[in-house]
């Protein structure tokens, strides 16, 4: 049970309450939209640019979400339910679905949840990532909008069966690799590596997902002395970088131990500059 929900037009409900309809169209195609927001001290970190991605998903999948002032007023409203219960770091969802089978208005709800201790340890203990083809080029969903590159669309099936398999094979989480050799991005997380004093993260031009978290660092990158720059990578000179993470909003910045095996090379002074860029704490 999510320990606050939130529904459009309503506010708060309670979390044990159905909200959802048997043929809802989030449910039976995973056709919906979706952010997950990292909540500090009752407060929603980088909102207006999860909102912004958010309308961007829905307009990509052709429907249009409540306007900005809903949206963010739905959010405050399952903010200010939260911060009733504690201020411990917590993960806010938005969710909109296209409604039911047969039309209607879309459905839309918040949920917050405190964030899990084993999401945020890799912020202290890392990752070791195994690669995971993607089947297409780097260049490949550019060319085929309907491959939903950039837009965070409910059907996240494949994430969770990437990341299983992942597990599978003793790691800890996968990285998405293009079919013609380029790192991506993870499943759930952006990838963000260091060459010299330059932090650089992957192109949304091969169809990632534009992280809020990685385009904060990168925004921000300049305050602790780098600075920035959007390029393909091939795996093979991944591993040679001088410090490579994963960032998202719930987990944070994780800095990567081993890509396949192979241990790759460490930077705890970056890693620590960045959790305090963005305001992670690093659990004990
Ligand atoms: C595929 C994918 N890439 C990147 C990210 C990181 O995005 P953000 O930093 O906005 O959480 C996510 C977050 O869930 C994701 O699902």
């Amino acid at each position: 049970m999510a320990t606050v929900t939130a529904v459009l037009h309503r506010g708060v409900v309670d979390s044990d309450e159905p909200i959802l309809c048997a043929d809802d169209l989030g449910v039976l195609r995973g056709d919906g939209v979706f952010e997950t927001i990292n909540v500090r001290q009752g407060k929603a970190f980088l909102l207006d640019e999860h909102l912004a991605r958010m309308a961007n998903s829905a307009l990509r999948m052709e429907f249009e979400l409540p306007d900005r002032a809903e949206m963010a007023e739905l959010a405050e409203q399952a903010l200010a339910a939260w911060r009733e219960r504690g201020t411990g770091e917590a993960a806010l969802r938005l969710v909109a679905t296209r409604g039911r089978e047969h039309g209607g208005p879309l459905t839309v709800f918040a949920t917050i949840d405190p964030v899990p201790r084993a999401r945020i340890l890799p912020r202290r203990d890392g990752l070791r990532l195994v690669t995971a083809s993607l089947g297409v080029d780097a260049d490949a969903r550019g060319r085929a909008p309907w491959l939903l590159g950039g837009v965070k669309a409910l059907s996240y099936a494949s994430m969770m069966s990437v990341l299983r398999w992942a597990k599978s094979q003793g790691a800890d989480d996968a990285l998405w690799v293009s079919a013609d050799g380029y790192a991506l991005e993870g499943p759930t997380s952006s990838l963000v590596w260091l060459d010299g004093d330059t932090l650089c993260t992957t192109p949304v031009s091969t169809g990632i997902l534009p992280g809020t978290t990685s385009a904060f660092l990168l925004g921000n990158a300049e305050r602790i002395g780098l600075r920035t720059a959007e390029r393909l990578i091939a795996v093979e000179d991944l591993v040679k970088a001088e410090g490579i993470w994963l960032t998202s909003s719930v987990r944070g910045v994780a800095f990567i131990t081993s890509i396949d095996d192979q241990s790759v090379a460490q930077r705890p002074d970056i890693t620590a500059e960045l959790e305090k860029l963005a305001g992670f704490e690093v659990p004990s």
